[in-house]
């Protein structure tokens, strides 16, 4: 980038938000625009907490990936089907295919950051959290994630999310990191509340699922909230 100047650091062993960060000896998170730090989504930790690891994708998360993404209620508490009686993700080889794909390019991404849940209990890939729809002018980004019926209700979700959201904040130095809930996933807002999403707005009517209607709620959270309280609010 012209004008920038690229800023590296090491950060093994650094702390984010209650958990260890484990990179290589040398990493850049941001660049440096004049003052201005840009984040660098080129860079793909791996974040250690004590119940789970998040980290760049591996050929072997597949089988847990398509476990979560087969998983009907993640499904729809997603909002990736429109009726209970949908098919999800049937075995259908170019669709299989495509995922594999899909996967396989995440650590590529250079306007994202998609890392998998691993549960460190048993050693398996559970989910996914994700930074997309990067907008630079505005320093935000979107969030989303999904973690398999294994993973579930284990106090895994709430760790991830801490410490993925912590990274946004403080490696990347994201300002603005929102997400869209359904009204039928309250788990999901609970959890989102306890590390510090806070209420925007409702989309009314925004999916049909079953034929009626659900609303969905936005949640955002700011750089200097976070700063304030690191996930912690
Ligand atoms: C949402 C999700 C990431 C949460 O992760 P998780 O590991 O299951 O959540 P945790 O175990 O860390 O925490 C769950 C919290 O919700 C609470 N909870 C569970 N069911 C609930 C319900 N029906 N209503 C309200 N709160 C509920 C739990 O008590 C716990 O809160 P607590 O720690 O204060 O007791 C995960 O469940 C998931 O991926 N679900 C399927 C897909 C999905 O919903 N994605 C998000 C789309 S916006």
């Amino acid at each position: 980038m012209v004008g920038s100047t690229l800023c590296r650091q090491s950060l093994s062993g650094a702390s984010l938000s209650g958990c260890a960060v484990a990179f290589g000896a040398r990493v850049v998170h941001h660049r440096l625009v004049g003052d201005r730090p840009i984040p660098d989504f080129s860079v793909k930790p791996t974040l250690i907490g004590q119940r789970v690891l998040l980290r760049p994708f591996q050929d072997s998360d597949f089988d847990g990936l398509r476990a979560a993404l087969r998983d009907p209620e993640a499904a729809r508490l997603t909002g990736s089907v429109t009726s209970s009686q949908a098919v999800v993700l049937a075995q259908d080889p170019t669709r299989e295919r495509r995922l594999r794909e899909w996967y396989s390019t995440r650590n590529a991404q250079t306007d994202r950051l998609d890392l998998a849940v691993v549960d460190v209990a048993g050693g398996a890939c559970v989910g996914e959290v994700v930074l997309n729809k990067w907008d630079p002018d505005n320093l935000c980004c979107n969030f989303r994630t999904l973690i398999g019926p294994g993973g579930r209700d284990r106090g895994l979700g709430t760790e991830a999310i801490r410490m993925f959201i912590g990274y946004g904040f403080e490696q990347l130095h994201l300002h603005r990191i929102s997400l869209e809930v359904f009204a039928f996933n309250p788990r999901a807002r609970r959890v989102y509340e306890k590390v510090g999403f806070v209420a925007e707005g409702v989309l009314r009517d925004a999916l049909r699922f079953d034929g009626r209607w659900v609303d969905a709620t936005v949640m955002s959270v700011l750089a200097p909230e976070w700063a304030r309280h690191r996930g912690r609010p």
